[in-house]
């Protein structure tokens, strides 16, 4: 990627990009709080990727070191969980939605009988009378809907998934297979979730969403919590771990997962950076204003994991009070981010990214080729800086490489 540079040291440092914004709350002396723990609990996490590990299907995903993009960069090291590898699903969500499905019926049977079942008993179809009756829904832009739909087939439970407009065939196909009815919203994802909330409730469905609303924030706890077990994986992969984590928001489960939950484990934290689209950076302008905002743009954008025009509010404490920067992408930048991935520099591995995957990369290699950016983020030779691929190529074309 020849045009990939670092900025020149040599010259004066202009004032920080208008793309880059500071959290004027981010305390960096804020201990994991109540409020903290309530978003994302540390506690039993470990032991949740322990049991995970019991699952034959399961396999830690591999942390990258991307050296000779470091040095590129003038970083001292760069690392990437590449989560293309998750469950042979291809995404990071695999571990949310399949989790919040088994919590919802173990929950329901505790609740039914009082005593607990596990999941090798669900599996086997023990308590139908009184899981089957459940019917499961989700608004997604397609990879947290094909985690529910695998989740609802594993129990043998009804499933239906509203998709916005722009979800690609590929990915409505992946859900279908796994046996879930498919509902296609004319518009986007918000208009999605909002569809699905309304059939929801007049049909007594469940919503396994990954987005909160007010009086609706279990279950996207529990998909988070799902999450924390790739964070969990990569604090046992690498030690001392990152001083800088680049992590690509959509509703900011993700990002609430990893900061928390890196934040609950490391004292002195490492410094958190929501990287967005501009046109669905609703965590850019939450910042900005000190409260839950909309998005600036519509949300079109390549990057559909990320189209998101709403933050999930039960992140606030995590991420409104705990994220250090915000920062935005243009679309242009995620071929190249997806490039640079698949034909690496010399002797960095090659990984297969998807156009919301790569984010976090773009993220980096924007703040990496900005003077005040990277001056104003603390970056250097000392820096070890954490990305996240959070998803593989699901279908997306990524044209040739550059030259
Ligand atoms: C591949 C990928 N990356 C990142 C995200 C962002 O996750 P969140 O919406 O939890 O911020 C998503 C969400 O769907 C996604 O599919």
């Amino acid at each position: 990627m020849g045009t990939l540079a670092c900025y020149d040291p040599g010259m004066t440092t202009p004032s920080p990009p208008a793309w880059l914004a500071k959290n004027p709350r981010a305390d960096r002396a804020l201990p994991f709080g109540r409020a903290q723990q309530f978003v994302v609990n540390p506690n039993g996490v470990p032991e949740l990727l322990d049991e995970l590990g019991q699952c034959p299907a399961h396999r830690v995903t591999p942390l990258h070191a991307l050296p000779a993009l470091a040095a590129r960069l003038g970083l001292g090291e760069v690392r990437i969980k590449d989560e293309s590898q998750r469950f042979g699903f291809g995404a990071f969500k695999a571990l949310g939605g399949v989790l919040a499905v088994y919590n919802v019926l173990s929950g329901a049977v505790g609740e039914a009988y009082h005593f607990s079942t596990d999941f090798a008993a669900l599996l086997r179809g023990a308590h139908a009378e009184v899981t089957s009756k459940y019917v499961f829904t989700t608004a997604s832009s397609g990879n947290h809907g094909r985690s529910v739909a695998a989740g609802a087939k594993l129990f043998g439970n009804r499933c239906v998934i509203f998709l916005p407009k722009f979800t690609s065939a590929d990915k409505e196909a992946a859900i279908r297979a796994r046996g879930a009815e498919v509902v296609r919203v004319d518009g986007d994802y918000d208009t999605a979730v909002a569809e699905c909330r309304r059939q929801a409730e007049a049909k007594g469905w469940t919503i396994i969403s990954d987005t909160s609303w007010e009086g609706y924030e279990s279950i996207p706890r529990s998909v988070m919590r799902g999450y924390t077990v790739l964070v969990e994986e990569i604090i046992r992969q690498w030690r001392p771990g990152p001083t800088h984590v680049f992590v690509q928001a959509g509703v900011g489960g993700l990002a609430a997962a990893v900061f928390g939950y890196l934040w609950a484990r490391y004292e002195p934290r490492p410094t958190f950076i929501v990287v967005e689209p501009r046109s669905a950076d609703c965590w850019f302008q939450s910042n900005q204003l000190g409260k839950p905002a909309p998005a600036s743009g519509n949300a079109d954008t390549a990057m559909g994991g990320l189209a998101c025009r709403e933050i999930s509010p039960v992140t606030w404490p995590v991420i409104g009070l705990g994220a250090d920067w915000f920062m935005t992408i243009e679309e242009e930048s995620v071929l190249p981010a997806r490039r640079l991935l698949a034909h690496p520099l010399e002797g960095d591995p090659a990984i297969v990214s998807g156009p919301s995957g790569c984010a976090g990369l773009a993220g980096l290699v924007r703040v990496c080729t900005d003077e005040a950016a990277f001056k104003a983020l603390g970056l250097g030779k000392h820096a070890r800086v954490l990305l996240i691929n959070s998803e593989g190529d699901l279908g997306e074309p990524l044209g040739e490489p550059l030259g």
